[in-house]
C-alpha cells in the first residue's frame, strides 16, 4: 500500500462532526438525545431567498462563474460589508468563495510560507480549524488563551508578548465560536494599538457572527485607525440567513483579493453560481425574516443562560452575540466525580441523554480557566427546556 503523507494522517477536524455521528448513531438505536452539538440555524432559509436560487436554475444561470464571484454578489457584499463596519470596501475587493471556511486556509496560505517558522496567532478557544489550517499549512500556531474572567477575550499584554519578528498573521473572532464573547470597541482599540508597531502583521477577521450580536456594539478591527489595508474581513450567508448547506461565504482584503481569486482558481474554480444569486437576494432583499431569526436567538439566549445558571455546579456568563454558550461546569465535574468536562461531556450524552461539546475540541485548557462546555442553542424553547432540565436532574441524582 502506498503511503499517506504525515500531513494528511496528522490534520486536525471539527469535532463537532465527530460528536455529531456519535449522536446519529445512538438515535439509529432508538435513544432519544437532545442535541446542541451542532452551530448551524434551525431554521428554514427565508423563501425570497429560495425563490431566487429557484429563478437562478430555471434561467439556465448555473454555469461557472468568475473565480471571484459573480459582479453583482460581489457589489453587494462590497455595500453590505461597508455599511456594517463603517469602513471603505469597493466590489473589487471582495471574493467569493464556497462559505466563509475556505478564506481560513487561503489566508493563512497568502501570508505565510510552509515550514519558514512563520508564527500564526489565533485564540484559544477558538473554531478549531484555526489551529489545524496553520499546521496543515505548515506554519506555526501560537494559541493566546481567552480569559473568562475578561468576558472571554485576550490580555492585550499577552498578545504584545506573543508577537515576533515571525508573526506574520492574528486571527481574531467577535463575535466568538465558542464561547459567544464579543471584543468589545476598548479591547479592540488596544488590540490595534499593539498591531500598528508589528507591520508585518495581517489580520484575519472571522466576522461570521456579525450580524448575531445582543448586547453591546459588533466593532471590526478593521474600522480601527491604520488596520484597513491588513484586515481580511471574512464574512458569509451561512448564519445570518440560515443558508449553510447552500457554501456561500466572501472575504474582502484589497491587496489579497487577487491571491483568494488565484487559490480559487486552484482549488474549487469558484462558488455555486446558483447560491451566489440566492446570496444577492439575502443580502439586497427584505432583511425582515433575518432579523426574527436573530430576536429569536437572542431570547434563547436569554432562556439557556437563566436555566444553565440554575443547574447545580453551573455558572453560565451571558455571552453577547453568536449562539453558543460556555458555561463553567468545573464545580459539577467535582459534583459528580468526573475527572474533566470531557468526562461530564460523555456522561451526559450516555446517561442524561443530553449532546454537547467538550472545551477540549475548541483547544487545550489554558491555564486556571476551568473546565467549561459548549452549548449550541440553535434549538427549539422546547429542547433548551428540556435539555437543561435533564442535565439538572443527572447533577442532582450523580451528586456525591
Ligand atoms: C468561527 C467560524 N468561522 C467560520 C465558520 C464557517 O462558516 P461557513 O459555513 O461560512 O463556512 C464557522 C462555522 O461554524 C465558525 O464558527
Amino acid at each position: 500500500m502506498p503511503a499517506i503523507s504525515q500531513r494528511a494522517r496528522t490534520l486536525g477536524t471539527e469535532n463537532a462532526f465527530v460528536v455529531l455521528a456519535e449522536v446519529n448513531a445512538l438515535q439509529r438505536q432508538g435513544r432519544d438525545i437532545v442535541s446542541f452539538c451542532i452551530g448551524q440555524p434551525d431554521f428554514h432559509t427565508p423563501k425570497h431567498i429560495q425563490d431566487a436560487a429557484v429563478d437562478a436554475i430555471r434561467a439556465g444561470r448555473h454555469g461557472y462563474t468568475p473565480s471571484a464571484g459573480i459582479v453583482e454578489l460581489r457589489e453587494a457584499a462590497a455595500r453590505n460589508m461597508s455599511a456594517l463596519r463603517g469602513v471603505d470596501i469597493a466590489p473589487d475587493d471582495v471574493v467569493v468563495a464556497a462559505g466563509a471556511k475556505p478564506f481560513i486556509g487561503y489566508s493563512i496560505l497568502s501570508t505565510t510560507d510552509h515550514g519558514a517558522g512563520d508564527e500564526v496567532i489565533y485564540p484559544n478557544p477558538g473554531f478549531p480549524i484555526y489551529e489545524s489550517q496553520i499546521r496543515a499549512m505548515g506554519a506555526v500556531p501560537v494559541p493566546i488563551a481567552l480569559r473568562e474572567s475578561r468576558g472571554f477575550n485576550f490580555d492585550p499584554d499577552e498578545l504584545a508578548r506573543a508577537i515576533t519578528p515571525r508573526t506574520k498573521l492574528l486571527i481574531l473572532n467577535s463575535p466568538q465560536n465558542p464561547t459567544g464573547g464579543i471584543i468589545p470597541r476598548a479591547q479592540m482599540e488596544a488590540i490595534a494599538e499593539v498591531l500598528r508597531r508589528h507591520e508585518q502583521i495581517w489580520v484575519y477577521a472571522d466576522e461570521i457572527y456579525a450580524r448575531l450580536v445582543y448586547d453591546g456594539e459588533f466593532v471590526s478591527i478593521g474600522a480601527m485607525p491604520g488596520m484597513h489595508e491588513r484586515t481580511i474581513y471574512a464574512d458569509g450567508a451561512s448564519k445570518t440567513w440560515a443558508m449553510t448547506g447552500w457554501r456561500l461565504g466572501f472575504a474582502a482584503c484589497r491587496a489579497l483579493a487577487p491571491q483568494f481569486t488565484n487559490w480559487i482558481t486552484n482549488t474549487e474554480s469558484c462558488a455555486s453560481q446558483i447560491s451566489q444569486w440566492a446570496a444577492v437576494q439575502a443580502l439586497d432583499g427584505p432583511q425582515d425574516e433575518a432579523i426574527a431569526m436573530r430576536d429569536t436567538f437572542h431570547r434563547r439566549r436569554d432562556l439557556i443562560v437563566r436555566l444553565l445558571n440554575d443547574v447545580p455546579g453551573v455558572t453560565c456568563q451571558s455571552p453577547g452575540g453568536a449562539f453558543y454558550a460556555w458555561p463553567n461546569v468545573t464545580e459539577a465535574c467535582r459534583m459528580i466525580g468526573a475527572a474533566d468536562s470531557e468526562v461530564l461531556r460523555a456522561r451526559l450524552l450516555h446517561e442524561a441523554g443530553v449532546a454537547v461539546l467538550a472545551d477540549i475540541h475548541f483547544g487545550p485548557r489554558p491555564d486556571g480557566e476551568g473546565q467549561h462546555i459548549r452549548f449550541s442553542y440553535a434549538a427549539s424553547n422546547a429542547a433548551i427546556e428540556n435539555g437543561i432540565a435533564r442535565i439538572a436532574d443527572f447533577i442532582r441524582r450523580q451528586t456525591r
